[in-house]
């Protein structure tokens, strides 16, 4: 219905449609109450005018009937919105179980998407269509918003944190990328494209590229060369807890406090070692702050992630 108006930008994710449908609902509901009242005012103005210089307007008192009708009808009307758009906000935050993983590191001014076999473009990210995808995304240097009109997708990427956004696109094609954040002088150039292929053409794609080794695979190596093996060890005799098993579960630190191992917190346990220590463990990891890029850190992650399979020997 839209596709030949430029107004709207195509529809190619199973969000779209659910967003649109909102959307035209809040668009409709105003165009009516808008002409509604301005109807209103001008059949008035005119039905109730000033026919004699002497004329005087019928003195009129509350309406109990008036009053209630333009109480509950409004709150009516905010509440579907409300149910309403809480909905698809929910679904738009919830990303399924099983979805493909990307991540993404926003820069002054580009897009760097790192896939979980190596792969890695910049400006450019090629997915498989009918697949949900996860976007995992921070900053290197100031907030950026990653925006993909077609999917109706939008979310801040802010330096320092993890931010997620998901989408499941519906038709292969390139879609429009842009950066939604003003965030420098080139903040307009910050854009590339979505490119969403059938799943045989992305293996094609996928075994095309460069044989890099895989992001855990990296992260295993780094994660050797900068030494961590030697304190978190498989074995439970090192000083650090151990890796194996760890994430996604959820650990009690010295404070007694809860926190599940997601990425972010691995993230904040390389660059902050000392915010959240596993109980029983002492505060002697050095910070990793500066020595490490946003990359490297994607990679020490995945790898830890990529050990959650193991068993996890019994720790203290
Ligand atoms: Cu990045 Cu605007």
């Amino acid at each position: 219905m839209w596709s030949g108006t430029p107004l709207f930008p195509e529809r190619a994710s199973t969000m779209a449609s659910r967003v649109d449908a909102l959307y035209l609902f809040l668009v409709a509901l105003t165009a009516f109450f808008s002409l509604l009242i301005a109807g209103l005012i001008v059949s008035y103005a005119i039905k109730y005018r000033r026919r004699a210089p002497d004329d005087v307007g019928a003195n009129i008192h509350g309406s109990m009937l008036l009053e209630i009708g333009w109480t509950a009808g409004p709150f009516l009307i905010v509440m579907v919105i409300f149910v309403w758009s809480a909905s698809v906000f929910f679904a738009m935050s919830s990303p399924p179980d099983e979805t493909l993983n990307i991540y993404v590191v926003g820069k002054q001014w580009m897009w760097k998407f790192q896939h979980l076999d190596g792969q890695r473009e910049i400006d450019e990210l090629h997915v498989p269509v009918g697949r949900a995808v996860k976007m995992i995304m921070t900053s290197e240097d100031v907030i950026h918003s990653f925006f993909v009109p077609a999917f109706r997708v939008k979310a801040d990427v802010l330096p320092g944190r993890y931010t997620n956004v998901w989408f499941q696109p519906t038709h292969p094609g390139r879609y429009h990328l842009f950066c939604a954040e003003y965030c420098g002088t080139k903040h307009s150039g910050m854009i590339g494209e979505v490119v969403v292929m059938e799943p045989s053409d992305y293996q094609t794609w996928l075994s095309g590229g460069v044989p890099e080794g895989s992001l855990a695979s990296a992260g295993a190596k780094l994660f050797a060369d900068l030494a961590c093996n030697t304190c978190h060890r498989s074995d439970a005799q090192g000083r650090g807890p151990v890796l194996e098993g760890l994430f996604g579960k959820t650990i009690t630190l010295q404070n007694g406090e809860k926190v599940v191992v997601d990425e972010a917190y691995v993230r904040e346990s390389i660059l902050m070692p000392s915010a959240k220590i596993t109980a029983g463990f002492q505060p002697i990891m050095p910070t990793f702050q500066g020595l490490v890029t946003e990359e490297q850190l994607l990679q020490l992650v995945e790898y830890v992630k990529s050990l959650q399979g193991l068993p996890q020997v019994q720790t203290r």
